[in-house]
């Protein structure tokens, strides 16, 4: 296994729909993200830029590298950090990736008053449900899907879903509508906490500078 150079500035990116919006916003900050942005199957990307390097994961496995140092920095939705406990430190948001965690379902139904069953709910984000429909009272029975869960409703699997929405077009095109908003989700960037400490000379120009 290749061990991580420690002199360089590891981060942790999604793969995925995100990916061009951020590396426009790191071109942004002076950041070069060519590496990034390449067609490549290459997991790791060497920056431009000396000693920065990127890590192309699934955003679920994102803050686990950050958690434990096997990355410096990392960029993330909110939702994935909403759905399970990160110890790591999230000190930028980047407004990009911009949706919101919703529930859906089909038009005309409401979410209760199914008699005595509680509400079916399909999600990738069974924590936030529960959360959500605890706060509200309603007693839920939680179905996880991993991904195309607007199918969940269309064929009975379920009454609802709890999804991310962006523009809204997949619910459109399912016929299916947003009932109930939880929450507004974008992409922040999270660091490990003692990577920050220790190394803070090199890591906060990079924090400064995706904020501006
Ligand atoms: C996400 C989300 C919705 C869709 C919403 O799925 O789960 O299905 O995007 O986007 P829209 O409002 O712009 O249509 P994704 O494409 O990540 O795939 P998945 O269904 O496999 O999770």
């Amino acid at each position: 296994m290749r061990k991580r150079n420690r002199d360089s500035i590891v981060i942790a990116v999604p793969k995925g729909r995100v990916l061009e919006q951020l590396g426009a916003r790191f071109e942004k900050a002076g950041i070069p993200t060519g590496a990034l942005t390449a067609k490549s199957r290459k997991l790791v990307r060497e920056g431009k830029a000396a000693g920065l390097s990127f890590l192309l994961l699934k955003a679920d496995d994102v803050p686990t590298y950050v958690e434990y140092g096997a990355a410096d920095l990392g960029v993330v939705g909110r939702d994935v950090l909403m759905e399970r406990d990160y110890d790591v430190f999230a000190p930028v948001d980047l407004d990009i990736g911009r949706c919101r965690m919703m529930v859906c379902g089909l038009p005309n139904e409401p979410i209760t008053g199914r008699g005595e069953r509680p509400v079916r709910v399909a999600t990738k984000f069974p924590h936030i449900a529960e959360q959500y429909f605890r706060s509200r009272g309603i007693p839920v029975e939680m179905i996880f899907c991993q991904g195309s869960v607007e199918l969940a409703p269309l064929t009975g699997l379920a009454d609802v879903i709890v999804d991310l929405v962006e523009t809204g077009e997949t619910l459109r095109q399912n016929g299916l509508v947003e009932l109930e908003h939880i929450a507004d989700i974008s992409s922040v960037v999270i660091a490990n906490r003692v990577g920050l400490k220790l190394r803070r000379e090199a890591i906060e120009p990079i924090l400064d500078a995706l904020r501006g």
